[in-house]
């Protein structure tokens, strides 16, 4: 963890508190990915989330897809997997090179996964879709994840954020979005940290 993100932890403390999260069970994916990714470990516990609060199967949208790791996860589940992401890198994720093409073909086994390159910006002022399910994973500063979230969270019933525990910006981004838009807060504190808006 960077200093930056060290020293807000400390000083933030329990001020952005949400509600742990806790799985009454752990599902593994049919259909996964071989690859490196710091979403790993997630994948067990978002059949919980969506029985839990018993979300739609229909669609799904994510913002930050980069391989694919968690895009793959979400089609096992959803009928519909609509994946948006610059496939740059970030500041946070390391600046890739374009590999837009390179995911595209080796995501094209998964039928129901649709890939987008687009930056959130452009993409939520031309959707007004409501979806069933959201991930954000972008660039992990609070402007772009509260911006970001707070459009996802407004237009689908549950929307989940990556690396909570890792980027307290994105906790804090969070928290924001459950109290602009009367939704309530979760945290599931492994695997980096996972925000549960709903
Ligand atoms: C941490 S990675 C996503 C990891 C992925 N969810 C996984 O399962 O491995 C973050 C991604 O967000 C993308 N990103 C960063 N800023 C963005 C923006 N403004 N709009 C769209 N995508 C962005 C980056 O290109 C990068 O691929």
């Amino acid at each position: 963890m960077k200093l930056k993100s060290r020293i807000q932890k400390i000083m933030w403390g329990n001020k952005y508190a949400l509600l742990p999260y806790e799985p009454s069970k752990k599902t593994e994916p049919k259909n996964m990915m071989e690859i490196r990714s710091a979403w790993k470990g997630l994948e067990l516990i978002i059949e919980d989330i969506l029985d839990r609060f018993n979300i739609g199967r229909e669609s799904c949208i994510e913002f930050g897809v980069e391989y694919g790791y968690s895009s793959v996860v979400f089609s096992n589940y959803f009928k519909e997997v609509t994946g948006v992401d610059t496939f740059d890198g970030d500041i946070h994720a390391k600046q890739k090179g374009n590999h837009f093409e390179r995911t595209k073909r080796s995501l094209e086994q998964f039928e129901n996964i649709s890939l987008y390159k687009s930056d959130y910006r452009d993409w939520i002022r031309k959707d007004s879709k409501h979806y069933n399910f959201a991930h954000v994973d972008i660039i992990h500063n609070y402007k772009e994840t509260y911006e970001c979230g707070l459009w996802a969270a407004q237009h689908s019933d549950c929307c989940i954020f990556h690396d909570t525990e890792s980027f307290p910006e994105v906790k804090k981004a969070v928290f924001d979005i459950a109290k602009a838009t009367g939704k309530t807060a979760y945290n599931y504190p492994h695997h980096h940290g996972l925000g549960i808006i709903v």
